[in-house]
């Protein structure tokens, strides 16, 4: 890194200066400040990162272009076992970018390297991780951490022996649209009263396997070296057990990990139901068959004890914090697309349903007996923390966004249509963000607070998710795999998510 040292030795950009342009987590930040933070060029853009990418496929794509749009960051080198994928990458960056088909001879050649980001497959990330920490370097690395737990814990170990910075890929939690629903309306303003039930989903049509063309793409004898039996699991890696841990990892990661960050803690236990029911035996196009070998849908449902704050402070019982319980249900497919994905916050009070497509954001307000909710709601939405939609959109969260106005005739009227039919949510949505913010891809938020906290020479915990945090994720996510298989509840000790 190309340091700006002040006269005292230390760099002249405080460690505090430079989280402050990112790291949203503070309770008092609202869209207005964001966008005054994001109107000004980062604290320390002139200092330059040198950057190096393993894994040039489409997630190293996104990675790429979310980085080349922050000022500062100058990737000198790519590297990617498929050459072709490499040097594409490498041009087009730039002409000076070198290409790799090994991470090593990237390291050797490259010593001025400051960051890698990796986006190879996710047996890889651990060994991969370890390596580049130990070469010195800082890794910001997709998720799933990995698809085993021994790994995902070796990541935890290879951070804290190398003391260097660790950021796994869980980009939600850098997301102001994300920060502002768990800072502001959930902590700060209690939008929901008590939360009961969070829910999440991610529903996706299908989509047969991609199927190289046969003699294309790495030579059988190299990909044996690296450990593929053939180009059809290279390229599918995600269901095949030695590579990927499948959709609940590949999707299900980033909306679990929600779940925790939301409730600041991680379940009591857990019930799962799934299998590989769809993609098997299924004919290939080439000709032949194949099947998945990691599950292609999973319906699981969590159980927390959050524990209870009054007025910013934890109440206790005895001498042990009061908790609440909450039960938190989520749902991957793999043969239907059904209403996309996103994540549902539930209260006795109303709803925030939450996604990375701004268009799926919602917020509803509970019925009112009481009429003291109806101007408080009222008060948020003209002060900015909420907006209502227009009167004519009564409910867009749909297959797809559509102006629908339900006849009167229709809407339950309590005591009218059915004792058992609750009355209409009042629907309100988060406000939106400022122009400037909306335009930055959803990556670009998380690599900003990485990049921000190498330049401050920051620690790990001014991560957004430090790799102990995304531990706590990959529990949750790959124990999934054992309740299926046993079809029993696992019960969970707070030291299961903790690396000794
Ligand atoms: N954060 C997100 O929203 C998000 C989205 C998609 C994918 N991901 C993650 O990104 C990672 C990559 O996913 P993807 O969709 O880009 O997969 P991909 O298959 O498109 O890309 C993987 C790349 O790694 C390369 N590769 C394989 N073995 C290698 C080796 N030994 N050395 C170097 N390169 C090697 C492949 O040639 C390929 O180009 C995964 O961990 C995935 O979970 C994250």
């Amino acid at each position: 890194m190309k340091s700006t040292a002040s006269s005292t030795g230390k760099p002249d950009l405080t460690r505090r200066k430079f989280l402050r342009n990112t790291a949203i987590t503070g309770t008092a930040l609202s869209y207005t400040k964001l966008a005054a933070h994001a109107a000004t060029a980062p604290p320390g853009a002139s200092d330059t990162l040198n950057v190096a990418l393993v894994g040039c496929g489409s997630q190293g794509g996104i990675l790429k272009g979310a980085s080349l749009r922050i000022p500062g960051i100058k990737f000198v080198a790519v590297c990617d076992l498929w050459d072709v994928k490499a040097r594409t990458m490498s041009r087009a960056i730039g002409a000076d970018v070198k290409a790799y088909e090994t991470m090593d001879e990237m390291l050797k050649a490259h010593p001025e390297i400051d960051c890698v980001l990796i986006a190879a497959p996710d047996w890889l990330h651990a060994p991969f991780t370890r390596k580049a920490l130990e070469a010195g370097k800082a890794v910001y690395c997709e998720k799933m951490m990995s698809n085993s737990l021994e790994a995902a814990a070796d990541m935890v170990r290879s951070q804290r022996e190398t003391g260097h910075l660790l950021q796994i890929g869980h980009q939600r939690r850098s997301n102001p649209r994300y920060q502002f629903m768990r800072n502001r309306l959930l902590r700060e303003k209690n939008l929901l009263g008590q939360i009961t039930h969070l829910y999440g989903q991610w529903n996706r049509s299908v989509k047969m396997p991609f199927e190289p063309k046969p003699g294309t793409g790495i030579p059988q004898e190299k990909l044996t070296a690296n450990g593929y039996p053939d180009m059809f699991q290279y390229t599918n890696w995600r269901s095949y057990k030695k590579f990927g841990g499948g959709v609940i990892s590949d999707l299900g990661a980033h909306q679990i990990d929600i779940f925790n960050w939301l409730l600041g803690t991680t379940p009591r236990s857990m019930i799962a139901s799934g299998g590989v029911d769809y993609f098997k035996n299924l004919p290939l196009q080439s000709g032949g068959s194949f099947s998945y070998e990691q599950l292609d849908n999973a319906v699981v449902v969590y159980e927390y004890d959050v524990p209870v704050y009054s007025g910013g402070v934890q109440v206790m019982e005895g001498d042990k914090p009061k908790t609440q319980l909450v039960r938190a249900m989520y749902q991957v497919l793999t043969t239907n697309g059904s209403q996309n994905y996103y994540e549902k916050v539930m209260g006795v009070e109303g709803t925030i349903v939450i996604s990375e497509q701004p268009v799926y954001n919602q917020v509803y307000r509970e019925k009112d007996t009481t009429g003291e909710k109806v101007g408080t709601w009222e008060q948020l939405a003209r002060t900015g923390f909420l907006r209502k939609p227009p009167a004519t959109v009564y409910n867009k969260f749909w297959e797809r966004p559509k102006a629908w106005n339900i006849p009167d005739k229709w809407l339950a009227r309590e005591g009218t249509q059915d004792v058992r039919v609750s009355i209409p949510a009042d629907p309100y949505e988060l406000p939106a963000m400022p122009k400037e913010m909306d335009e930055k891809p959803p990556h670009q938020f998380h690599l900003e607070n990485f990049y921000n906290t190498v330049r401050a020479r920051g620690k790990q915990t001014d991560l957004n998710c430090p790799v102990t945090e995304a531990y706590k994720c990959a529990v949750s996510v790959l124990k999934i795999n054992e309740a299926v298989a046993t079809g029993k509840r696992i019960d969970f000790q707070p030291s299961d998510f903790v690396v000794a």
